[in-house]
C-alpha cells in the first residue's frame, strides 16, 4: 500500500518511532504538516503496523466535498432521508468498521460536522440519516491537516472539545525545508521506483553536486514536488537544464514561500533595481552621484535580497548560508553588518 518512510532526519526518525509505538494503540490521532510531506503515507503505515490491517482503510478528504455530502459520505443514509435518496447508502463509518477512517484535511471541516463528529467519537455510535437505529462503530479516527489547529481554534473555525478527542497522539511531518537531509535518500529510492517504469530510457541519475543543489530549494511542494522533479529528470532528461530551471525560478520568483510565510523580494519581484528606481530615490545628477556609486548600491541591493533569502531558507543558518553563497563564514558576517541584514521578529541569527 503505501511506500515505507524513507528520510535520515530527526524528524522522520521521530516520526517512525512515534508509528511504530501508536500502531497498536488505536488512539486518536491527528497528523500535522503542509502539503505534501507525507500524512498520508504516515497514515498508511500506521495502519499497516496495526492489529486492523487486513481490516478496510477507508478515507475521506474532507476539503473536496459540501457540507451536505460530506455528511451522508461519512454517515450514510436510508432510502428517501432526501429527495434523490433513492437507495440506501452505507457512510464511511460503516465501511471502515473494523479498520482504519483517515480524516483528510480535518481542518477544513465545517463547524456543525464538527459537533457530529464529536458525538461520534465519544459514544461509539452514529446513525445514518434519516434513520432512526443509532449503528456501534470501531474504527480507527487518524485526521490529518496542513492547518494549525490551535489557531483555528483560536479564531472559532476548530472546536476545542472535538481537537482533544481527535489529538491524543500528534505526528508532526516537518516541511522538506527543514530536513533537507532526507532529500538523497528520498532521491534514491524515487529513482528506484520509477526506473523500471521507463525501460531504461533516459536513466539520467542527476549526479551528487546537483542534488546538493537540490538542497537550496525551499521545496513549497514538499516530498511531492520532489517526486515531480525527478519524473520530469527521468523523461526529459538534462537534470542539470531542470536543476537550473528550478532554483532560478525560485530566486526570481517575487514571492518564495517559506515556513514563515512569504518573503518578497524588495524590489517587487525583481532583483536587478531598475533606473527609474534610482532617479525617484533623487540620485541621479546629484553631487555623489556617479556610475561607480549606482554600481554599488546595486550590487548592495542584489546582495542583500540573496542573502536575506538563503537565510531564510536555512532557517537563519549562517554556515549553512556562507556554504550556499560559497563565500567565507567570515565574508558572511561581514556582509551581514555591512548591509544591515536582521532576522523578522521571533527569529535568531544561528551558527
Ligand atoms: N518520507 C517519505 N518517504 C517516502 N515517500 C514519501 C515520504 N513523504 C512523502 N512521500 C510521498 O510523497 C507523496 C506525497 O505524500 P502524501 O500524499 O502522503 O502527502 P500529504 O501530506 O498527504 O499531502 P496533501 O496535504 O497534499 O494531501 C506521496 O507519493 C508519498 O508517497
Ligand atoms: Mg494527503
Amino acid at each position: 500500500m503505501g511506500p515505507p518512510i524513507i528520510g535520515v532526519s530527526e524528524n522522520i526518525r521521530r516520526v517512525r518511532e512515534l508509528i511504530e509505538h501508536v500502531a497498536h494503540t488505536g488512539l486518536n490521532t491527528v497528523i500535522l504538516g503542509e502539503s505534501g510531506v507525507g500524512k498520508e503515507v504516515v497514515a498508511q503505515n500506521l495502519y499497516q503496523l496495526s492489529p486492523r490491517l487486513g481490516k478496510p482503510f477507508i478515507k475521506i478528504n474532507c476539503a473536496a466535498l459540501p457540507e451536505g455530502l460530506l455528511e451522508s459520505e461519512l454517515f450514510g443514509y436510508e432510502r428517501g432521508a432526501f429527495t434523490g435518496a433513492e437507495q440506501k447508502r452505507k457512510g464511511k463509518f460503516q465501511l471502515a468498521h473494523g479498520g482504519v477512517l483517515l480524516l483528510d484535511e480535518i481542518g477544513d471541516m465545517s463547524l456543525a460536522l464538527q459537533a457530529k463528529l464529536l458525538h461520534v467519537l465519544q459514544s461509539g455510535e452514529f446513525a445514518p440519516l434519516g434513520s432512526e437505529k443509532d449503528f456501534k462503530t470501531d474504527t480507527w479516527v487518524i485526521a490529518a491537516t496542513n492547518h494549525d489547529l490551535k489557531q483555528d481554534i483560536g479564531e472559532g473555525k476548530f472546536r476545542e472539545d472535538l481537537y482533544y478527542r481527535l489529538n491524543i497522539i500528534t505526528i508532526f511531518i516537518a516541511p522538506l525545508r527543514e530536513r533537507l537531509e532526507d532529500i538523497p535518500p528520498l532521491i534514491d529510492y524515487y529513482l528506484n521506483e520509477y526506473a523500471p517504469q521507463l525501460k531504461g530510457e533516459h536513466l539520467v541519475r542527476p549526479a551528487r553536486e546537483l542534488i546538493e543543489q537540490l538542497k537550496s530549494y525551499h521545496w513549497p511542494g514538499n516530498v511531492r514536488e520532489l517526486q515531480n522533479v525527478l519524473k520530469r529528470m527521468l523523461v526529459l532528461g538534462d537534470p542539470e537544464k531542470i536543476v537550473y530551471e528550478l532554483l532560478s525560478g525560485s530566486l526570481t520568483n517575487s514571492r518564495a514561500t517559506s515556513a514563515q510565510g512569504t518573503i518578497h523580494t524588495e524590489s517587487g519581484g525583481h532583483l536587478f533595481p531598475s533606473v527609474m528606481e534610482f532617479d525617484k530615490e533623487n540620485l541621479i545628477g546629484n553631487s555623489s552621484f556617479s556610475l561607480k556609486s549606482i554600481k554599488k548600491k546595486a550590487v548592495d541591493k542584489v546582495e542583500r535580497e540573496v542573502i536575506l533569502y538563503i537565510l531564510e531558507k536555512t532557517d537563519w543558518n549562517r554556515s549553512k548560508a556562507s556554504k550556499i553563497l560559497k563565500v567565507s563564514y567570515k565574508t558572511l558576517l561581514n556582509k551581514i553588518t555591512e548591509l544591515a541584514i536582521t532576522p523578522p521578529s521571533g527569529r535568531n541569527l544561528n551558527d
